[in-house]
């Protein structure tokens, strides 16, 4: 691998400080899903590891949450300036176990570092508050704690900035933690927490344990049943995410969940359609479409049904299908084989049912996981793309005649996490966004992520807030104190 830094590259687990492999010395392998070459190996973590790191976690958690808010802030900074020092590296790694071009890997290595900057800011503003008492000689205030222990489990489509997201609030807050990143996208997680460690976070504070696939839930279980893990952070598909808080329930603990999505974008017949276009491409192709707020249905007007289809299909057809590492790639692999075949079973599906194939509709001839950017008119809710998160580069545009068929049709999903539209009708606009059941609503945008917003669904894209001054609180606690006798 070609890093300017080769010690980045790591194939072990942390915990207390040290790099270790597994117990049983079991391993799995990473696979590029471009080429599917070996990338690496990584330590297969049983139950016993997982018990360790989180004795370790326990363990470091008196010395970090008695540290001031600006002591934490200053470990975090410097862990966010080697991230951005460290970029090239980070996304190189992220592109090999990825598969994402080169240039989003850079994009997610500093949309990461957001989340460091942001919270490094805000691990001195936990404040609580002062009440005004109704009983005389009373005082009442309220005082933020750290949560404790935090589970963080991340998923490969973000490997880096769904770490950051989780850890940097965690860490600012008071919090050790044990992450578990995705199997097939470890390294890029042990990069960072290498850096974490060069940064002098201490011994125990940050561990990973990484896992298999196949034998995830030896380490999912015991993170969401072990009481000395007093919250669960995850990111994933909504199916996995109701397992763990299934699990998390025999102990009470706090959880995050960032589920899937299935998210509408909407084009009224006001929309600048030039901004519309130009919106639906940024949304629906970033990371391969294999995002939760991607766009899945894209709803337009009837009267400008063909020409923003066309003008889609045309732009999606320009797209550059390449291994991540190839100069201007903007479209990399699936994930898996699974994720791949997913893909194609929509699109057959759709089309068995009536779609027409304006562009792609077929595999990429870069490699077998490559779909070509495709885009399918005349959709509709018989087929399993309307109403199934497809994850991939594929848009299906959908027919409508008016607002309020729109907004049913829009929020007629168990899932709520980002709806978008355009129109330039401020009444319209007022009422649409009311009107969509998200949690987060893109009017006139089409990627709406920053640290200084509260991501999060509603629904079952489900529970809690990431980032924004709302993303600390999940791993803070509230105790109120009353103070009596304080007049005599
Ligand atoms: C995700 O797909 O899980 C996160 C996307 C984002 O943060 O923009």
């Amino acid at each position: 691998m070609d890093l300017k830094d080769k010690s980045l590259f790591i194939q072990k687990c942390f915990i207390d400080g040290h790099w270790l492999d597994a117990e049983s010395k079991e391993i799995f392998d990473v696979m590029n899903p471009s080429d599917q070459t070996k990338v690496g190996t990584m330590p297969n973590c049983s139950k016993k590891d997982t018990v360790k790191a989180i004795e370790a976690a326990k363990k470091s958690w008196n010395n970090w949450k008695k540290l001031t808010g600006k002591e934490r802030s200053i470990f975090i900074r410097k862990w966010h300036n080697l991230i951005l020092e460290n970029i090239d590296d980070l996304a190189l790694i992220m592109t090999l176990e990825n598969g994402k071009p080169i240039n989003d890997s850079k994009a997610e290595i500093t949309y990461a570092s957001w989340f460091t900057d942001w919270f490094a800011e805000e691990a001195k503003r936990t404040y609580g508050k002062t009440i005004p008492s109704t009983m005389q000689g009373r005082r009442i205030i309220t005082i933020k704690q750290s949560v404790g222990v935090c589970g963080i489990i991340t998923p490969w489509n973000f490997p880096a900035a769904m770490i950051t997201r989780k850890v940097a609030p965690a860490l600012a807050a008071g919090c050790p933690v044990v992450i578990k990143p995705a199997g097939s996208t470890p390294f890029t997680a042990t990069a960072l927490v290498e850096l974490a460690n060069r940064a002098g976070i201490p011994d125990g504070v940050i561990n990973l344990i990484s896992v298999s696939e196949k034998d995830v839930a030896n380490v999912g279980d015991e993170l969401c049943e072990n009481l000395n893990v007093r919250k669960i952070s995850f990111t994933g598909s909504t199916n996995v995410g109701k397992i763990l808080m299934s699990k998390t329930a025999g102990t009470v603990k706090r959880v995050s969940m960032e589920l899937g999505g299935h998210a509408p974008f909407i084009v009224f017949e006001d929309a600048d359609l030039d901004e519309a276009v130009i919106g639906a491409m940024a949304n629906k192709y970033r990371n391969s479409g294999q995002v939760c707020v991607s766009a899945n249905r894209i709803y337009v007007h009837e009267s400008i049904y063909d020409e923003f289809s066309n003008r889609l299909a045309e732009k999606s057809s320009q797209l550059k299908v390449a291994d991540g590492r190839t100069e201007g790639s903007q479209i990399g692999p699936l994930i898996t084989p699974q994720a791949f075949k997913k893909v194609e079973e929509h699109v057959e599906d759709a089309v068995e049912k009536g779609a027409k194939i304006l562009t792609g509709g077929t595999n990429d001839n870069s490699g077998v996981q490559f779909y070509k950017p495709t885009v399918l008119t005349d959709i509709n809710n018989n087929m399993k793309i309307y109403y199934e998160e497809t994850f991939g580069p594929v848009a299906p545009i959908i027919k409508f005649k008016n607002e309020n068929e729109v907004i049913e049709m829009a929020n007629d999903t168990k899932y709520g996490l980002a709806g978008y539209f355009y129109s330039r009708d401020i009444g319209k606009i007022w009422r649409v966004a009311e009107a969509l059941e998200y949690g987060m609503v893109g009017i006139n945008a089409g990627v709406i992520s920053t640290e200084v917003a509260p991501f999060g669904g509603i629904k079952e894209s489900g529970i809690g807030r990431e980032g924004a001054e709302e993303g600390i609180e999940e791993y803070l606690e509230i105790k109120y104190l009353c103070f009596d006798g304080v007049e005599k």
